[in-house]
């Protein structure tokens, strides 16, 4: 038997009809998206996308949602950008010019609302050149971008960039234990059985994670693999399950090289304790791929990635500076 009898609204991706609670950030959203450039900032889990995804149902100008972790380079989003704008796909093969060319030729003949999210991924990139760009335009368009790291876009972006951006920024905080609650109540409520989610288990996930899309992940996780209810013992026994379908899930849209990275850190943090040198996950990493056949790639790829896997709070690094050994990197899993 099965407890759930509609999984779209616990699936990822699944946009809700109602929002719970952040009346401000939405109003906020709605007043400001098509007249301003905005900065959207918080921690992961709290709202960010949905919340913007919301606010474009209702703007009346050609709206264009980029994923920078999806389309991380300049080239790659402009891409995208044409392709919404025009409302048709893009062959490969263009210059960036050229895709300049083209945006600018669409935003002639119609306002649009520019969203670049995840854009921490687009700038460790160093591919500012895109917020340039697009900001500097004549007939420009109204751009939102979405950090969930950089918390202050003026310390990190030139002050060419910055200054022809001039974002207003909004802030997201965390959600309180009882937001969250209710966030996962309404969607257990349309997706499970009457009466099959005990109160306490709802509670036990609200209680350990201020992470909306890992919360629910986990209720996911346990409802399917309860038999009849989705209590709280159950909830704590699938933790770790939970978080690893949480990582999948964020890994999803990266290399395979970013998943053998992360089980070399996960192997030697189980291994050796929880903090690692960069050194050794590059080692260690080189043998998770080699063991499936694969060709390795150079140190400094990897040390790229790893700070990909940073961004996205799955790994956290401590730098330290000067000593015997010059810059080195300690390495540690976030449980998310
Ligand atoms: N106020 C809310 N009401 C209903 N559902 C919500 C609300 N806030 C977040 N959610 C749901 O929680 C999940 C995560 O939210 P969202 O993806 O918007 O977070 P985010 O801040 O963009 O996180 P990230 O930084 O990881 O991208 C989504 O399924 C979203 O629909
Ligand atoms: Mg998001």
């Amino acid at each position: 038997m099965t407890v759930i009898h509609d999984v779209t609204p616990l699936q990822q991706n699944h946009l809700p009809e109602e929002t719970v609670d952040r009346e401000r950030e939405s109003r906020l959203l709605t007043e400001n998206l098509e007249s301003r450039n905005l900065h959207i900032h918080g921690p992961r889990g709290t709202g960010k996308t949905h919340l913007v995804k919301k606010a474009l149902e209702e703007v009346e100008a050609r709206t264009c949602y980029v994923s920078c972790l999806k389309h991380d380079t300049q080239y790659k989003a402009l891409k995208r950008i044409v392709s919404q704008l025009t409302r048709e796909e893009v062959e490969s093969g263009h210059h960036t010019s050229e895709l300049q060319r083209r945006v600018e030729e669409q935003l002639e003949v119609m306002d649009a609302v520019i969203v670049l999210d995840e854009l921490d991924f687009l700038l460790l990139n160093n591919e500012e050149d895109l917020l340039y760009f697009l900001s500097r335009l004549e007939n420009g368009p109204q751009i939102t971008v979405i950090t969930a790291n950089v918390e202050k876009l003026g310390e990190r972006l030139e002050p060419r960039t910055y200054s022809s951006l001039q974002p207003r920024r909004i802030q997201f905080e965390p959600y309180t234990g009882e937001q969250v609650y209710k966030i996962l109540a309404k969607r257990a409520k349309k997706s499970l059985a009457e009466r099959s989610v005990h109160r306490n288990a709802v509670t036990y996930i609200a209680s350990k994670t201020q992470n909306t899309e890992l919360a629910l992940t986990w209720l996911r996780v346990a409802a399917r693999n309860a038999e009849e209810t989705v209590t709280e013992e159950l909830v704590e026994e699938v933790e770790e399950e939970a978080f690893e379908v949480y990582t999948e899930c964020e890994l999803e849209h990266l290399s395979r090289h970013h998943k053998y990275l992360y089980q070399a850190v996960e192997e030697l943090s189980r291994e050796k304790g929880p903090v690692i040198n960069a050194g050794d996950i590059y080692q260690r990493y080189r043998s998770v791929a080699e063991e499936r056949g694969e060709e390795t790639l150079s140190d400094r790829r990897i040390s790229d990635f790893l700070k990909q896997l940073e961004q996205l709070n799955l790994v956290k690094a401590e730098y330290h500076y000067g000593g015997r050994k010059g810059k080195t990197r300690e390495v540690s899993i976030e449980s998310p």
